[in-house]
């Protein structure tokens, strides 16, 4: 039954990814073709078209996707074979917002426009977008937005503005106010004041309006920084926040790139909707009970080069659809008993580059594997003791037995006092139940795939 539901669901996502493959290359030679028309026709109206933007579909919802393509401006609505509903133009070049500049894009559900030098906003900049939903401005470069610019956009209920240098004087006294608003309530959660001096670090959502058209007064007064707030920042120190510390994409899948952030935690906050994380390249020492508790749809996790040489045992507790996870290049001596046994749908690990130890303590590790033989691991080799340097920690295991199992079971009864006794017996459980049994029971229906806003 959920094999079946498993195959026809693969099949789909293939289908899926060879239409939005067809349809890529497709756009390809429409490009070429156009260039050469407008290089044939000088006379004819110059429609320029988005440069190498890819169009595809995902749950019926179209997508147009002009991420990183060195844009400086919007490009034209025309030349789509269907409307977009969500239009992606991440880490270009756009610095100015001009009135009308989504003008054939009404039916837009989202936009984003996050990693942009945008400075400036005009009035009617988002005119016409009155479906919009979900709008993306954070890490661009804007100091102030009239309120006047959101107008157009009733049914906003996604903003993000966090990562801009926020100007919180007199002129973003209404901006302010409307974000303030109890039903605005998923407006701007992260934007910080980055001017004038004395409200630095406050959040738009929570500064004072009234303080914003007061004139500043250099005088002592002034500097004085709200004690609440720095308690707050400190707080943010040290456990960051998965939105602010991280990039997060919408395209093709939610997805938070935390990676060379300098970490040296698992930030909070992951939004739960996050099917990819990557947290490479920091320095995370631990992994800690419910760090990824949130993080119900992760399939993907990277948590290769950071210096980790723990694990606490429900670190990766609540990961039930997790495919891949990279710990390669830690300083992992051993997983401790536990740590795996929700990862059900495991198929990747990488391993190497650890100091794996070949004790007893190794042995949680390869239990595991064989007891889960769709996973496929790579880089699991002993490291010490010198005797096994070099060894595959299977080869290590496998030899423990052949060698006097007799004596090795009494040795090991006694190695074992600091093992969870219940290793044993789980082990037994489950070699004795079959491994589709292994599945709880709210996963077995078919997975309806969805795209889901980051939010
Ligand atoms: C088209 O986009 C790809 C990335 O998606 C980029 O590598 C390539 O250089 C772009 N080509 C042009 C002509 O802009
Ligand atoms: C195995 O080695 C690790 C790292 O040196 C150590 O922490 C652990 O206690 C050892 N396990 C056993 C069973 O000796």
């Amino acid at each position: 039954m959920h094999t079946t539901s498993s195959v026809l669901w693969t099949l789909l996502v293939l289908l899926l990814f060879s239409m939005a493959e067809m349809r890529r290359a497709g756009r390809g030679k429409g490009l070429k073709g156009a260039r050469h028309g407008l290089a044939r026709d000088r006379s004819g109206p110059a429609r320029f078209m988005a440069p190498n933007c890819t169009e595809s579909v995902q749950s019926r919802d179209v997508f147009l996707d002009c991420q990183e393509r060195g844009l400086i401006s919007i490009p034209s609505s025309n030349g789509w074979s269907q409307e977009p509903k969500h239009l992606l133009l991440a880490r270009n070049r756009i610095r100015i917002l001009r009135d009308g500049a989504f003008t054939g894009f009404e039916g837009l559900n989202s936009l984003d426009l996050q990693q942009n030098q945008i400075s400036v906003v005009e009035e009617g900049a988002f005119q016409g977008l009155w479906r919009l939903k979900t709008l993306l401005l954070q890490h661009n470069k804007l100091g102030t937005v009239s309120e006047e610019a959101l107008i157009p956009m009733p049914n906003l209920r996604y903003l993000r503005l966090y990562d801009n240098p926020w100007n919180c004087v007199c002129s973003l006294e209404s901006l302010v106010q409307t974000l303030q608003v109890p039903s605005n309530r998923h407006l701007a959660n992260h934007a910080r004041c980055t001017e004038p001096l004395r409200l630095k670090g406050k959040k738009l959502k929570q500064v004072d309006p009234d303080f914003l058209c007061q004139e500043s007064d250099p005088g002592p007064q002034g500097d004085q920084t709200d004690p609440s707030e720095s308690v707050e920042l400190s707080g943010l120190r040290s456990k960051p926040d998965a939105t602010t510390s991280c990039h997060a994409y919408l395209f093709p899948e939610p997805r938070l790139d935390c990676s060379r952030r300098g970490l040296t935690q698992v930030p909070s906050g992951i939004p739960d909707d996050i099917v990819h994380m990557d947290l490479s390249h920091n320095s995370i020492r631990q992994l800690r009970a419910r760090d990824f508790h949130e993080a119900r749809s992760l399939r993907t996790l990277n948590l290769k080069n950071n210096d980790l040489d723990h694990m606490e045992k429900a670190s990766l507790s609540g990961l039930l659809h997790l495919h891949e996870l990279d710990l390669s290049d830690n300083d992992l001596h051993f997983v401790q008993y536990g740590v795996l046994e929700d990862l059900y749908f495991l198929s990747l690990l990488k391993l190497g580059g650890n100091p794996w130890v070949c004790n007893y303590s190794i042995h949680y590790m390869m239990y595991w594997l064989r007891l889960h033989p769709g996973v496929r691991q790579s880089g699991l080799l002993c490291r010490s003791p010198v005797e096994h340097t070099g060894e595959r920690v299977e080869k290590y295991v496998d030899s423990y037995y052949r060698e006097c199992p007799k004596e090795k079971q009494r040795s090991l009864e006694e190695e074992t006092e600091q093992t969870d006794p219940e290793l044993w017996e789980s082990l037994l459980e489950v070699q004795g139940g079959h491994e589709e049994e292994l599945e709880p029971g709210h996963l077995r229906g078919p997975q309806k795939y969805q795209i889901i806003r980051l939010s």
